[in-house]
């Protein structure tokens, strides 16, 4: 794994996002843990004292984001790495139409991540270096039945971090897609997944793949299958009721 001395982590108050302030803070990198519940970020600073310091923000606020990112990187001296892990997936009935559900998925897992990583990539264009990670999932590959709305969250922060990789390579900036499939966390809680990842596990494999610059799967396995379901033609895929 690549080492990162200084890092904003935002939606690190659980899940994949706390696992990986936890990995990088036990390597030594002072982390901004970014989310809204105050209570588990500052129960994960007093994990790391001196190293993680709490920041409590609702993406939502898209205006706020660049004061956060502003006050983060002061106190963290410098940054060298943002990931952006922050999201939602409310329950969505088989027939059910609930926009309001829609724009809270929205709002969290896309236009949040634009607020954040349009700061990101504003430093690191100027600094020159600089690592960008997003947590897309596998889930944006294709629009499935079950969930469209968070399956277009993902597929469009996928096609805008593209965009950014594509501007910001030239300035020597990385930018990494992750895409996850699933993991054991609050958010997948009601599903009883079994015999997936921890967000342990899947934190690890996220950091391992921050090093290089591109659209990453974390097993080899997930890269056939969603390589494969990616190319499907539309009229058989539906046909697949996934
Ligand atoms: N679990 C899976 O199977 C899976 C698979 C693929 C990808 N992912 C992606 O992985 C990421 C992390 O999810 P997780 O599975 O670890 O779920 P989680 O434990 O529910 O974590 C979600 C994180 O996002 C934060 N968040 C949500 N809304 C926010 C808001 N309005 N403002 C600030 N922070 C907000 C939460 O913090 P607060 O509630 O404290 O604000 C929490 O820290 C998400 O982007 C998810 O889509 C998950």
């Amino acid at each position: 794994m690549v080492r990162f001395e200084r890092a904003i982590v935002v939606g690190a108050s659980s899940g994949i996002g706390a696992e990986i302030v936890r990995q990088l803070a036990a390597r030594g990198c002072k982390v901004a843990a970014v989310a809204r519940r105050l209570d588990r970020l500052q129960a994960l600073a007093a994990e790391f004292p001196g190293l993680v310091v709490a920041f409590q923000h609702d993406v939502t606020r898209c205006n706020e984001a660049p004061a956060v990112f502003q006050e983060a990187t002061k106190q963290l001296g410098g940054l060298d790495l943002v990931v952006y892990a922050a999201g939602v997936m409310p329950a969505v009935g088989p027939d059910e139409f609930d926009f309001e559900k829609d724009r809270q998925m929205v709002e969290a897992n896309f236009l949040g991540a634009v607020a954040w990583l349009n700061q990101a990539a504003i430093r690191f264009q100027n600094t020159r270096q600089g690592t960008i990670v997003g947590v897309g999932s596998v889930a944006g590959d294709r629009g499935r039945r079950g969930q469209p709305v968070y399956n277009a969250t993902k597929a469009a922060l996928a096609t805008y971090l593209e965009a950014l990789r594509n501007r910001l390579s030239r300035y020597g900036v990385k930018v990494v897609t992750v895409k996850p499939g699933p993991t054991q966390t609050e958010m997948t809680a009601s599903l009883g997944l079994k015999a997936v990842p921890t967000a342990e596990a899947t934190a690890r494999r996220i950091l391992a793949k921050a090093g290089r610059t591109g659209e990453r799967y974390l097993s080899p396995v997930h890269w056939v299958v969603f390589t494969i379901l990616r190319n499907v033609p539309s009229p058989i895929f539906r046909r697949l009721k996934l």
